[in-house]
């Protein structure tokens, strides 16, 4: 996989045939390294999960990201991402995608796309993953995983897709650095049907909460309205609808 890099003078790209995951190679890296690898054999999921990484199908990358992007930013940063990520796939290959909040791009009621954001000293380390080009998955994972390719019943370019987030990421994260969390939040809530009115579940450390999403606060956080009417913020954790 190759991209034109001269269109983007302030990034250095790593290129990896195989690695465990690109999490781990970017980590150290100055800002604006992108490592892209072919395949993961530990790809790194959101709440411990791992990424399914075959050979050859996927879109596997990371890249550092400099202050102000950092730590403090970091959920409004992984909300932006998601933005970034939905439009670099509507743009290559016209499909249209919802965002779980905080950040699975679903197609449909199936996930074809994750983001895992972290911080490493004072840069912001975005992992994306996209499923492209894999005609199926396997039995645990066919219920909720699938590609643009069994979506759209075509093949689509991996570098055009990797050239087109870089572009949206830039976009968005300068966005967010220069006027601030508000317009990613306004943005955001524009972009996922799960910012207002979904009947939802979110499992905690300490109980199960369900209620109706009641939008986000000033960090990014998701509010649910309970069944009792209490209004209460989650931090941590992904929604599922119920
Ligand atoms: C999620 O759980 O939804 C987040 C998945 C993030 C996967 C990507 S693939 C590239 C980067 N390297 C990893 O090990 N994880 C992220």
């Amino acid at each position: 996989m190759r991209i034109d890099t001269t269109r983007f003078p302030h990034r250095k790209v790593v290129w990896l045939e195989k690695t465990e995951s690109t999490m781990l190679d970017a980590a150290g890296h100055p800002p604006g390294t992108v490592v892209v690898a072919d395949q993961q054999t530990a790809g790194q999921g959101r709440q411990g999960h791992r990424w399914h990484s075959e050979p050859g199908t996927g879109l596997y990358f990371s890249t550092v990201e400099s202050p102000p992007c950092t730590a403090q930013h970091l959920p409004v940063a992984t909300l932006a991402l998601g933005i970034a990520v939905q439009e670099a796939i509507r743009d290559v290959a016209g499909i249209g995608c919802d965002i779980r909040w905080p950040n699975d791009l679903l197609i449909g009621s199936k996930k074809c796309a994750g983001i895992l954001a972290t911080t490493h000293g004072d840069c912001v380390i975005a992992g994306i993953g996209i499923n492209v080009n894999q005609r199926q998955f396997t039995d645990g994972l066919s219920d909720i995983a699938t590609s643009l390719r069994i979506e759209s019943g075509q093949e689509h370019d991996r570098e055009e897709l990797l050239a087109a987030s870089l572009r949206k990421i830039d976009f968005y994260l300068k966005l967010l650095s220069e006027e601030g969390p508000d317009s990613v939040l306004r943005l955001f809530a524009q972009a996922s049907s799960y910012v207002y009115g979904r009947r939802v579940c979110v499992d905690t450390a300490e109980a199960s909460i369900t209620g109706v999403t009641d939008g986000l606060d000033a960090s990014g956080f998701l509010y649910i309205r309970t069944v009792g009417g209490e209004r209460r913020l989650i931090r941590n954790g992904g929604v599922r609808p119920v």
